[in-house]
């Protein structure tokens, strides 16, 4: 039997009572966390937003609210009506914020029911995913998952204010759009009115974020939803939000200060300190240091320990010569068995023409000398896990040699690449031996040289970087042609630009990422703003005036009427939230994620629909499985 709830209003919330507010009259409304019933006595957790509150059913006070509590289950909605009163000393419970104090009830009413729940609400780790996704609605009442969704919002209602601010105007664009370029795959939807049209979903706001400036907004941001058909990863999603932002006239650093800030009043809210300038690297010095141009700074970088080898040494081991000789580290991971080591290589990408020593004691049996080197290079302890990568000559991928002064070849960049991923497979692999990712002094030296300021608390240690220097284009193996490694209409630095043709590799770019902890946070550039220039880049490219016109017309035509130097940045907030949450899954900070089978299991999305709808929009299904 259900009550009603009538004109009864709610007083306060359940997380808020304190020993202060004993003797006052209250009405809590919430779900049943958990019931104990100890006969004339009935104590129900009840739960809402703000927390948890106990109220206590006595037979003798009220028959009817005791009798009512025998009834009601785990996530039964119910109000209680009763006063505030002090808990015996021997009933507080410390570990609960509302625990000095209890509701005595008299009355309590029966709002709704609810089924068996498929787990409960009040378990702290719940294994089975498929089925919290499918029951998300359960799932998302976990205090976890209400502490991550109430950062989530605190942190983007401080960067928006930040911007706002910072003078920036919060202008939204297009979900039904043409295509943008962010070179992943569209999702389209058709056009009932167009037969044989299609709209494409944006995978950034970037052509109109740049047409707002032509607009003479000077300074635009947005808390956008982007969508991407790419196969999902942990720290990826089909629709995602980002913090995207565009400024006029701006220098490559206006860009890194306006971050800076927004990214500092963000962490604030979550009541991180994030100390500002963040430390700078170019792309090269992040390949040769980290193997990555996502550098994660909380473990030691790559060592070059070319050095420690003789020519003979490179050459009985066939190692490459010409190719860079790096050793990585993973402290503390203690002495590895064979069959231990062997179950890591899989971890090793071989594709990248590189090769790998991990047996020490046999290194050091043949190759005394070079051994002990690498160790005092590295700076290694005995209980260090230490791993040479070196060029594989046998292994002829055809990469482009281009090798520019100062500047790395593709094939340098694919060994530093091979150490890189290693290294940070390894380090996950095995966080609980080195501390998991914890600071160390060395790892807050190591962070130093880049630049970080300090103090860094260990526990939550973040650490940003920004990668600067880009190359233009990057040697896509496959196709053997030269593409852009960011978006077409990211600008070359005004020196390189005589080598666009000749000489691509050799072209840096003017764009940056930021990343964080192993993680790409965002990444922009300063755009080109002449149309002579655009053309320029797309006819390196290959993509002919036809379709360029095709696909980017109406931004070319744009550019001709009066468009001012700009450049912007697009950070990805999901992953922010998921890095502050101390999450290792982007869906544990949204709240509707698809599985990484792009499926929606709680509105079962996608599904087929009614031959009605697909003949109105002209569409004819061709293959079913
Ligand atoms: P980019 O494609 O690098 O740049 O994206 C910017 C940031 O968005 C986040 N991101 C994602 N997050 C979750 N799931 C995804 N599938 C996903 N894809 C990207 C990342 C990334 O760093 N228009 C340009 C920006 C610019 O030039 O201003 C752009 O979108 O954190």
């Amino acid at each position: 039997m259900l009550d009603f709830l009538g004109n009864l209003e709610r007083t306060h919330r359940c997380g808020t009572l304190r020993a202060a507010d004993a003797g006052k009259q209250v009405v809590l409304m919430g779900w049943v966390n958990r019931r104990r019933d100890h006969g004339n006595l009935i104590f129900l957790d009840l739960r809402d937003r703000s927390g948890i509150c106990q109220i206590v059913l006595d037979k003798e006070l009220t028959p009817g609210g005791h009798a009512r509590g025998e009834q009601v289950r785990s996530e039964y909605v119910v109000a209680a009506i009763g006063k505030v009163r002090l808990r015996a000393p021997e009933a507080i419970n410390l570990k609960m914020e509302t625990g000095e104090i209890e509701i005595e009830a008299t009355e309590l009413r029966i709002l709704n029911d609810a089924r068996l729940t498929p787990f409960s609400p009040a378990e702290e780790a719940i294994k089975d995913e498929e089925v919290r996704l499918k029951y998300r609605y359960v799932d998302l009442r976990r205090a976890e998952m209400q502490r991550n969704f109430r950062l989530r919002h605190e942190i983007t209602l401080a960067i928006r204010a930040n911007l706002s601010q910072q003078g920036f105007l919060e202008i939204e664009t297009p979900i039904l759009t043409k295509s943008t370029p962010e070179g992943a795959r569209d999702f389209l939807v058709p056009s009932r009115v167009h037969a044989g049209e299609f709209y494409a979903l944006p995978q950034s706001p970037q052509i109109f974020k740049q047409i707002l400036m032509i607009s003479g907004f000077d300074r635009y941001f947005q808390i956008a939803r982007c969508f991407r058909d790419e196969d999902l990863r942990a720290d990826r999603q089909l629709e995602f939000t980002q913090i995207d932002l565009e400024m006029s006239f701006p220098r490559r650093e206006s860009v890194f200060a306006v971050v800076e800030q927004f990214l500092a009043a963000g962490f604030a809210a979550a009541g991180v300190t994030l100390p500002t300038p963040f430390p700078r690297i170019t792309y090269d010095d992040s390949m040769r240091q980290f193997g990555s141009d996502k550098p994660d700074l909380r473990l030691p970088g790559l060592t070059d320990v070319r050095p420690a080898f003789t020519d003979e040494n490179l050459a009985t081991l066939q190692i490459d010569p010409a190719l860079p000789v790096v050793a990585l580290r993973i402290p503390n991971v203690g002495e590895l068995s064979r069959k231990e080591r062997e179950d890591n290589h899989p971890l090793f990408d071989q594709k990248k023409g590189a090769k790998f020593i991990d047996d020490f004691k046999r290194l050091a049996k043949s190759f005394p000398e070079a051994a002990a080197k690498v160790r005092e290079l590295t700076g290694a302890s005995d209980a260090d896990f230490v791993i040479v990568v070196a060029g594989d000559p046998a292994h002829h991928i055809k990469a482009s040699d281009t090798k520019f002064p100062g500047r790395l070849s593709e094939r340098e960049i694919n060994v530093y690449a091979a150490a890189g991923n290693f290294r940070t497979e390894l380090a996950k692999k095995y966080a609980d031996r080195h501390g998991a990712f914890r600071m160390t002094e060395e790892t807050v030296e190591a962070a130093h040289v880049h630049g970080a300021a300090d103090p860094i608390d260990g526990s939550k240690a973040f650490y940003p970087i920004w990668i600067v220097d880009f190359p233009m284009f990057e040697y896509e193996l496959a196709s053997g042609k030269w593409v852009p490694a960011h978006h077409p209409f990211t600008a070359p630095y005004e020196a390189d630009m005589a080598n666009l043709v000749s000489d691509p590799a050799s072209v840096r770019a003017d764009c940056y990422d930021l990343a964080m902890n192993g993680l790409e946070l965002g990444s922009g550039s300063i755009r080109i703003h002449r149309k002579d220039v655009q053309q320029q880049i797309f006819a390196s490219l290959g993509i002919s005036d036809e379709e360029a016109r095709k696909r980017f017309g109406f931004f070319l035509d744009a550019l001709e009427y009066g468009t001012p130097p700009h450049g912007g940045i697009a950070l990805g907030l999901d992953r922010i939230i998921m890095l502050l949450a101390g999450a290792a899954n982007l869906r544990e900070v949204i709240a509707f994620p698809k599985t990484a089978k792009a499926i929606d299991l709680m509105a079962d999305a996608p599904t087929t629909v009614t031959e009605q709808q697909l003949r109105e929009l002209h569409v004819r299904v061709a293959l079913k499985s």
